[in-house]
């Protein structure tokens, strides 16, 4: 079996899905909480996991401890859905967290949904991140995203990269179209490799004993799209027991 090698990679353990909220939650507030001036961009994830960690974004006290007017919002992947579906991640984020927070106008920039194929609107999300950025070419000394979430499916997918699929072999676009492995079985669109590496820091949330064989592999280094991330950047992870099986 390939193993790949990974970078330096932190492991925070958590007792159970909620004590991980609060210590990603405080994590986030130590990344991007205090004065500044510049603009920040996260990247949300989708999936069950970190929807904890936005309710605990949305209130006090990492709700006060946070920039707003400064934070720039974006997703890893998306479901090709309309952005009020249930499976749209948009969707799931905007209910968590983004319709309880002052976010300015401008500050979402949602992947697009309604440009006619999973295709289009890779082009048009890569283009708003490309307009955001500043150029078309990622200078490897000045990050995209100053925060990336990610989670991992029991298949070792991450944002929608699945297994064996060509979306995680890309190595030059910054977003593209691809089919899910897993349920739900809707076209995506979703960051490549590039575009997640292309973060201050990279970090990825896991809960639950059914996340904990493929865990396993992706820190032993097996080649799943989760561990191709591990071995391009540093990464931190958020893991609870029952993941960890401890
Ligand atoms: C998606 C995701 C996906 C998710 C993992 C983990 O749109 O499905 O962004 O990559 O993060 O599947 O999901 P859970 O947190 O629900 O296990």
């Amino acid at each position: 079996m390939t193993r790949i090698p990974h970078q330096r990679r932190e492991i925070v353990e958590a007792r159970d899905p909620e004590d991980l909220a609060n210590r990603a939650a405080d994590w986030i507030v130590t990344q991007l909480g205090g004065a500044g001036h510049e603009r920040l961009a996260v990247c949300l994830s989708g999936g069950s996991t970190p929807k904890r960690l936005y309710h605990r974004l949305a209130i006090d006290p990492w709700r006060a401890a946070l920039p707003w007017d400064r934070l720039n919002w974006f997703w890893g992947d998306e479901r090709f859905v309309p952005h009020d579906d249930p499976r749209s991640n948009f969707a799931m984020t905007k209910e968590a967290l983004l319709a309880k927070v002052p976010c300015p106008a401008g500050a979402i920039h949602k992947i697009p949904v309604d440009g006619g194929s999973a295709a289009i609107s890779a082009r048009l999300y890569e283009f708003d991140l490309q307009r955001f950025y500043g150029s078309s070419s990622i200078d490897g000394s000045r990050p995209l995203f100053d925060v990336m979430l990610l989670g991992i499916g029991s298949d070792g997918h991450t944002a929608s990269l699945f297994p064996g699929m060509p979306a995680i072999d890309e190595g030059r676009k910054w977003v593209v179209a691809s089919q899910p492995g897993l349920d739900p079985f809707v076209p995506r669109i979703t960051l490549t490799l590039p575009a997640i590496a292309a973060s201050r820091a990279v970090v990825f949330l896991v809960a639950g004993a059914d996340k904990r064989d493929v865990l396993s592999r992706i820190l032993a280094g097996e080649d799943l799209p989760a561990a191709r991330v591990a071995a391009a950047v540093p990464t931190l992870w958020f893991v609870d027991q029952a993941a960890l099986g401890g």
